[in-house]
């Protein structure tokens, strides 16, 4: 781990109280904070007028106790003189209310006039900050897309939207053909009647889609706008951004950016959360480590009771998966503003406490045993889970459209491997499967040509394929195929998906059945009794041979797991969007048995296993102590092994080799 790092605002606190901080930071080994995410009115209080003179002393104190900095722009937060000038910035919602001064991220990320000001602010601060050595990096904006609204629909939107549309299909005529606009008189006979839409609006899935790619560009576009002018002004800066919001191709975002920066918050007991998300962001940008810019310390977002040293774990767990960033949000507690119950490494009085403690000896402790650990390799999973942006956001279309559906189906597949204690990566479709023993691809509606041919030539050459539920049944627009599915893989699976079932939504509303569809087989020569939900499969095989079929509902006695022998692999498809936990953890294990990969037997539920290079991670994320009988090394770099057994303390750390 490189950087120990928290976000600072001394645009709040004032250089005199800098100065005690940086001491503080010094003494703890915080040697990076992120400064300037919201700070646009201390930087520029009126318009053209530049207040850089706190930042510059807050830049050298900072550097003078070894502390570098990442250097944000400001433009969530556009100020109130913006505004007042500038109303047009502000974004809309889908029923065309405006947004509002006194929150952040309230303006449009097309906007010219906005982008304006954000690019002349941006080149003022960069050529200011750039001859300061120890800023090291930029992080532009924070976190885009996560605004009060969601989405734009202001006027420079739906104008950019139809011209959008305008270069993608040429058109009018071709425009409807793509959307299927025959249905509910959809159809159009001019650009201009053409609005953006989101999933909430009952709209037709390609409009949905659509808007959504839209919104994906116009996104990348400005913070590559703004990359633009920091790597013009300030060579050599390590340039990147945060958490950028679902509704924007992350892959493409991070493929133009220096590497990817994830705000991962760890929630209740949801340990392999924290571990999806890594793998998520890492797999962004799979050459680099990637950066932690945001974490919790102050028991936000846990359930339960907040615990100190759950830092411990969370810091090894992001070092285990990649990370070579490690930041704190925040620093210090405000005492005022809409987040002053957010608790910081310090507390609302500024005096080092237990949180305090616990950060810097949680620095020590990587520090102390990093240099045993030398220069790591990025973890090498043998399974891969494929997340794609395009398929999420075609998922959340149409009126069984949920956007959580997607998410929480890719890491439920992810979960169900990382729970054997084996490193799994998320990746793009793009992303070479070579180096793959498993390659699990849920709910991937359209399957492209060059995607297919991948999977094909992986399971040919011996790799194990994992289809799940609705994969290769749309085309690129979001609409069904009228052919049987899935596209480009029946060989692959051995079957065809001749009609569907569609069930009920996975959150258990009101209309959810009194039970759910079951299904009945035998797997790697285990009994299976499972059970499904949201969306069934009417499978006719074609080669394939069925390990489970169902037992009730109206495909009783069909297939609902198949297995296909393929070249020297084999695929495995699964006939619904989800089965319960149980049967998914065996269907697992079995692929991960076929695949030759070794399961950690007996790891107990909140214990972590992650590997880099020739070192093991054992992490308890639980408050209780946990055993474990293995042996992962021949020598124990951190923790307590007796007897082959690991003794792991609450929230403890093993690092064998
Ligand atoms: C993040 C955001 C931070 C802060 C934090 C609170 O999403 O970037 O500024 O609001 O959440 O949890
Ligand atoms: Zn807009």
């Amino acid at each position: 781990m490189k950087y120990f790092s928290c976000a600072y605002y001394p645009e709040y606190w004032g250089v005199e109280r800098v100065k005690l901080d940086a001491a503080l930071m010094q003494e703890a080994g915080v040697n990076t904070v992120r400064v300037g995410e919201f700070a646009w009115s201390r930087l520029e209080p009126t318009e053209g007028v530049y207040t850089f003179e706190w930042l510059r002393e807050s830049l050298s104190i900072l550097g003078e106790h070894g502390v570098q900095v990442v250097m944000c722009t400001p433009s969530a937060t556009a100020p109130a003189w913006l505004v007042k000038q500038h109303p047009e910035v502000l974004a809309k919602d889908k029923h065309g209310r405006e947004a509002w001064f006194g929150v952040r991220q309230h303006t449009c990320y097309r906007s010219p006039v906005y982008r304006r000001y954000v690019a002349a602010l941006t080149e003022r601060l960069v050529k200011e900050v750039s001859g300061h050595s120890n800023v090291i990096a930029w992080q532009i904006d924070n976190e885009v897309g996560h605004t009060i609204f969601g989405l734009c629909h202001c006027e420079e939107c739906q104008s950019g939207f139809q011209l959008w549309l305008k270069n993608r299909y040429g058109t009018v005529e071709r425009l409807n053909a793509a959307w299927g606009t025959g249905f509910w008189s959809m159809d159009y006979s001019a650009w201009e009647e053409v609005r953006l839409g989101d999933f909430s609006q009952t709209l037709g899935a390609s409009h949905v889609l659509d808007s959504f790619r839209f919104h994906s560009e116009v996104k990348a576009d400005y913070i590559a706008m703004q990359a633009e002018i920091i790597r013009r002004l300030h060579p050599g800066a390590i340039v990147t951004t945060n958490s950028p919001s679902g509704v924007s191709d992350r892959h493409r975002i991070f493929e133009g950016l220096d590497l990817a920066g994830v705000d991962i918050y760890p929630s209740g007991d949801g340990y392999l959360d924290t571990s999806y998300h890594s793998a998520l962001f890492r797999g962004m940008k799979p050459e680099r480590p990637f950066w932690v810019m945001e974490t919790g310390i102050g028991g936000q977002g846990y359930s339960g009771a907040p615990h100190n040293r759950r830092l411990r774990a969370q810091f090894w767990s992001f070092f285990a998966h990649g990370a070579e960033m490690m930041e704190i949000f925040r620093w210090r507690s405000c005492l005022s503003g809409y987040e002053k119950d957010l608790m910081g490494v310090l507390g609302h009085n500024g005096v080092p406490r237990k949180r305090y403690q616990e950060l810097k000896a949680c620095i020590a402790e990587v520090k102390g045993v990093s240099g045993r650990l030398g220069e790591l390799p990025m973890p090498e999973a043998p399974v891969a889970v494929v997340f794609d942006h395009e398929a999420h956001w075609a998922f959340s279309s149409g009126h069984m459209g949920e956007w959580e559906v997607y998410e929480a189906v890719n890491q439920w597949a992810h979960h169900a491997f990382a729970g054997y204690g084996v490193d799994v990566d998320v990746i793009s479709t793009n992303r070479d499967l070579s180096g793959y023993k498993v390659v699990v691809v849920p709910a991937l509606t359209h399957v492209s040509e060059a995607f297919a041919t991948a999977l094909n030539s992986f399971a040919e050459k011996g790799g194990v394929v994992f289809l799940l539920g609705k994969t290769g049944c749309h085309d690129p627009n979001g609409n069904y195929r009228s052919e049987a599915w899935p596209d480009h893989l029946r060989a692959l699976a051995g079957l065809v998906v001749a009609d569907q079932l569609v069930v009920v939504n996975l959150d258990r509303g009101p209309s959810a059945p009194v039970s759910d569809p079951a299904f009945e087989g035998v797997i790697d020569g285990k009994k299976i009794c499972g059970s499904a939900q949201h969306w069934l499969a009417d499978i006719e095989l074609e080669g394939g041979t069925a390990l489970a079929r169902f037992t009730n509902s109206g495909l009783e006695g069909q297939p609902a797991v198949v297995e296909n022998r393929f070249g020297a692999g084999l695929c495995l498809y699964l006939g619904a969007t989800r089965i319960d936990d149980e049967t998914m953890t065996s269907i697992a294990g079995y692929l991960l048995e076929r695949g030759g990969i070794e399961r950690v037997v007996g790891l107990p539920k909140g214990v972590e296993v992650a590997r880099r290079g020739d070192f093991t991670w054992v992490i308890n994320h639980t408050a209780q102590p946990q055993e474990l009988s293995w042996s992962p090394g021949n020598e124990v770099i951190l923790g307590c092994y007796a007897e082959g057994k690991i003794m792991l303390a609450p929230y403890d750390v093993s690092i064998f080799r």
